[in-house]
C-alpha cells in the first residue's frame, strides 16, 4: 500500500514537471492570417454578443458627455458580406437645434471626412496612375513647376524635390512641413486659427515675403490660395528632416500627390476624383468639395461657420477636405479590402508599413496610420486613417486579418466641451472587444471547415488537423504511405515539431490553399536576448520533395463551405476527409 502510494506520488510529480517544463515553452506564430477570414457574422454568436455589449455601452453613455454633445455614425462591415453588420447612428441637442442640415443622422447623412482625405487620395493615386508605378519618382519630375522655384544647388533650407519620391510623399516620409502658407500658428492646418503673425515676439516680414496662400476669414472660406501661390510656397518652404529619413506627418505631401497625379493624367484632380471614386465606384455621396446640393443631408450641430462644413480647402482639399457617407465608406473599404479595382498584389502592398514609429506598436503606411494589437497570441495590424477639421473628427479603419472595417464618422458640438474625445475613445472599445470575437469565430469556422482526419486507407496514407489553445491550425498526426512524417521526415530535424498550417491564398474557386511552418518549442529567451528569436519566417516550409514544399496542403471544399478532401501536393497524395 505504502509502496504503491510513493510511486503514484512520484508518477505525479515527473507528470507536473513535465507540464511546467511545456508551460515554459514557446513556438511563435507567422505574421499572416491564421485562419481564413471569417463569413457570415450574421449568424455568429460570439461577433453579436461582442455587438450587443458595444451597443449597450453606447446607449448607456448617450446622455453624459462626451456623447451627448456628438453626433456620430458608427458602422462595421465585412468585405464578404453585403452592407453593414453593425450601425449605430445618433444625433445630439446641438443637432436637433441645428436650422442646417438633417436631424435625422442614418447611413447616407453626410460628414467631413478631415484627413481621411489622405486616403482616398492615395487611393485615386494608385487607381488612376498604373499602382505604385510612380511611387519611386522624384516630384520634381511631376511637378515640373517646382523646377522654376527652386535654387539651383544644394540648399538645406528648401526641400529638395529631386530626391523626395512620390511614395515619401504618400508614406509622410518626404520630410515637408506640417502644414503651409498661413502667417498663423493652426493647431490642424485649418482647423482652430490663432493668429500669432501680429504678436511683438514675431519678426515682422514684409508683405512680399509672406507667401500669400489664403487667410481664415470671418466666413468660412477658409483657405483661398492658387495653386501657383502654394506651389511657390512649398518650393520655397523650410524642410523639417531630409527624404526618408523619419514619419512627420505633411498636409502639404497630399496637395503635391494630387498635383502630380494632375500631371500624370492630364486631367485636374477634381476630374480625376470624379471619375474614379464617384463614378468607377458609384460612391455617389463622396466629394471633392462642399456638397451645396446635399447640405440638407449633413450631419451640422451648429452652424455651417461654427462647424466649419462648408469650409473650402482649396488646393488642400486631398489632403483634408472630402466630404462622405457611412454606407459610401463600406463601399469604399469593401473594395479596397476585397481587391474590386487594384490587383490582389498591389493590395497585399499597400498594406504594408512603410516604416515603424518610435512605439514598438505602431507603423505608417500610405499613408495609413497602422497599429498592432496581440490577439490570441498573434498580432493583428490595423490599418487605419483618422481626420480632423472644423468640428470633425472621425476614424477609419481597415483589418486585412479578418477582412472587416470600421467607420467612425463625429461632428461635435462647437458650443460644448467635448471636443473629439468620442473618436479617440471609441476605437480603443471598438478593436478591444472585437478583435477577440473574430479570432474565435475564424478559429470555429476552421475546426468546422477543415478540423478533422483525412485518410487514404489502401496507401495507409492520412493526416489529422486539429488546433490548441496556440494560434492556428495545426497538424497533429501524418502518415504518409506508411511513413510517419513527424518521426521519420520532420524528426530529422528536430524531435517534438509543432506543424501549423496557414491559409496561403494562392488558391480559389472551392479551394483553399494552406502553406505550413514547422518549429521546436524552446524555452523563453532570457530579457536581453534578441538575436534571432521568433525568426521562423526564415524557414517557413524548408524542406521540399520534388520542387513542391513539404507542408503545401490544398484543401477542395465542398458546397456546405467545408473541405471534403485535402491533397498534399509534395507527397502526391488525396486524402478524404472522414466523418
Ligand atoms: C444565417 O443563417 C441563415 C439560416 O441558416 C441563412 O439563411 C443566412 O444566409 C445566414 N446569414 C449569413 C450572413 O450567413
Ligand atoms: C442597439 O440598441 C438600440 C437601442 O436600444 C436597439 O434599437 C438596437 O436594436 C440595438 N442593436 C443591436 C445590434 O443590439
Ligand atoms: C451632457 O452631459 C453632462 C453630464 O455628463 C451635462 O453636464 C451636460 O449639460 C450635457 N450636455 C448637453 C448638451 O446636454
Ligand atoms: C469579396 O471577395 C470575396 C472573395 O473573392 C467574395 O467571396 C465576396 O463575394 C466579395 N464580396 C463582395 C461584397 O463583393
Ligand atoms: C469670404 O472671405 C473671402 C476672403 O477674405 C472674401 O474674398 C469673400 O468675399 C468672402 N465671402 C463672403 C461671402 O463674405
Ligand atoms: C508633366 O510634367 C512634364 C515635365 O516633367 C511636362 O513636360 C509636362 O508638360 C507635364 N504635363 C502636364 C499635363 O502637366
Ligand atoms: C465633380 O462632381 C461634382 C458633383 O457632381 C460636380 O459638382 C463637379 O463639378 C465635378 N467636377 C469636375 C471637375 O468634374
Ligand atoms: C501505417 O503506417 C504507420 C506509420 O508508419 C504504422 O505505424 C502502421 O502500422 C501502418 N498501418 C498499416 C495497416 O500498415
Amino acid at each position: 500500500m505504502h509502496f504503491q502510494w510513493f510511486t503514484c506520488t512520484l508518477l505525479f510529480a515527473a507528470h507536473a514537471t513535465a507540464l511546467n517544463r511545456r508551460s515554459t515553452l514557446q513556438t511563435c506564430p507567422l505574421l499572416a492570417k491564421q485562419y481564413p477570414s471569417p463569413v457570415g457574422l450574421a449568424n455568429e454568436t460570439l461577433f453579436q454578443t461582442a455587438i450587443e455589449s458595444i451597443n449597450a455601452t453606447l446607449n448607456r453613455g448617450l446622455n453624459v458627455v462626451p456623447y451627448n454633445e456628438t453626433t456620430f455614425s458608427l458602422g462595421m462591415f465585412s468585405a464578404l458580406s453585403e452592407g453593414l453588420e453593425y450601425q449605430y447612428h445618433h444625433g445630439d441637442a446641438a443637432l436637433t437645434a441645428s436650422t442646417s442640415g438633417t436631424r435625422d443622422i442614418n447611413a447616407d447623412s453626410i460628414y467631413r471626412i478631415g484627413s481621411i482625405s489622405k486616403l482616398l487620395t492615395v487611393y485615386i493615386f494608385l487607381l488612376a496612375a498604373d499602382g505604385e508605378k510612380y511611387f519611386n519618382t522624384p516630384v520634381l519630375e511631376l511637378v515640373p513647376e517646382l523646377q522654376q522655384l527652386a535654387e539651383d544647388g544644394w540648399n538645406p533650407e528648401t526641400p529638395d524635390f529631386s530626391e523626395i519620391t512620390i511614395g515619401d510623399l504618400a508614406g509622410q516620409m518626404a520630410g515637408l512641413a506640417r502644414d503651409f502658407g498661413l502667417a498663423d500658428v493652426t493647431s490642424d492646418s485649418v482647423d482652430v486659427p490663432v493668429s500669432i503673425a501680429n504678436m511683438p515676439a514675431f519678426p515682422q516680414l514684409p508683405a512680399d515675403q509672406i507667401p500669400d496662400c489664403g487667410h481664415p476669414s470671418a466666413n468660412s472660406s477658409w483657405l483661398t490660395c492658387s495653386q501657383e501661390d502654394y506651389l511657390q510656397g512649398v518650393a520655397t518652404g523650410s524642410p523639417i528632416f531630409p527624404a526618408a529619413y523619419t514619419p512627420v506627418y505633411s498636409n502639404e505631401a497630399f496637395a503635391l500627390i494630387a498635383i502630380a497625379l494632375s500631371n500624370i493624367t492630364g486631367s485636374s484632380f477634381e476630374a480625376v476624383f470624379n471619375e474614379t471614386l464617384r463614378n468607377t465606384l458609384s460612391l455617389a455621396d463622396t466629394y471633392y468639395t462642399v456638397p451645396s446640393d446635399a447640405i440638407g443631408r449633413g450631419a451640422i450641430p451648429g452652424t455651417l461657420l461654427s462647424t466649419g462644413f462648408d469650409g473650402e480647402l482649396g488646393v488642400f482639399s486631398p489632403a483634408g477636405g472630402y466630404f462622405s457617407t457611412l454606407n459610401d465608406f463600406s463601399c469604399l473599404g469593401r473594395a479596397i479590402l476585397n481587391s474590386t479595382l487594384l490587383s490582389k498584389a498591389q493590395t497585399r502592398r499597400w498594406f504594408k508599413p512603410t516604416s515603424f514609429l518610435e512605439d514598438y506598436a505602431q507603423g505608417v503606411g500610405r499613408p495609413w496610420e497602422i497599429f498592432r494589437r496581440k490577439v490570441s497570441g498573434y498580432s493583428v495590424d490595423l490599418y487605419t486613417k483618422a481626420g480632423d477639421v472644423g468640428t470633425y473628427s472621425s476614424f477609419f479603419c481597415l483589418v486585412p486579418t479578418y477582412d472587416i472595417g470600421i467607420t467612425l464618422f463625429t461632428a461635435w458640438d462647437p458650443a460644448g466641451s467635448s471636443g473629439g474625445v468620442v473618436r479617440d475613445e471609441l476605437p480603443n472599445l471598438l478593436a478591444n472587444t472585437i478583435l477577440p470575437a473574430l479570432d474565435q469565430v475564424a478559429k470555429g469556422q476552421a475546426i468546422v471547415n477543415f478540423a478533422g482526419h483525412y485518410s487514404n486507407p489502401q496507401t495507409n496514407s492520412s493526416i489529422t488537423i486539429s488546433t490548441d489553445s496556440n494560434p492556428a491550425l495545426k497538424v497533429s498526426a501524418w502518415v504518409s504511405n506508411g511513413v510517419d512524417i513527424f518521426n521519420d521526415v520532420l524528426g530529422l530535424l528536430a524531435p517534438d515539431l509543432d506543424l501549423r498550417i496557414l491559409p496561403n491564398e494562392l488558391y480559389q474557386g472551392g479551394k483553399v490553399g494552406f502553406t505550413s511552418y514547422y518549429q521546436s518549442a524552446v524555452a523563453k529567451p532570457a530579457d536581453g536576448t534578441w538575436y534571432l528569436q521568433c525568426a521562423g519566417w526564415i524557414d517557413v516550409d524548408e524542406l521540399t520533395v520534388g520542387n513542391v514544399p513539404l507542408g503545401q496542403l490544398v484543401f477542395s471544399m465542398g458546397e456546405d463551405g467545408k473541405a471534403s478532401s485535402v491533397e498534399s501536393r509534395a507527397l502526391r497524395q488525396v486524402l478524404v476527409r472522414q466523418g
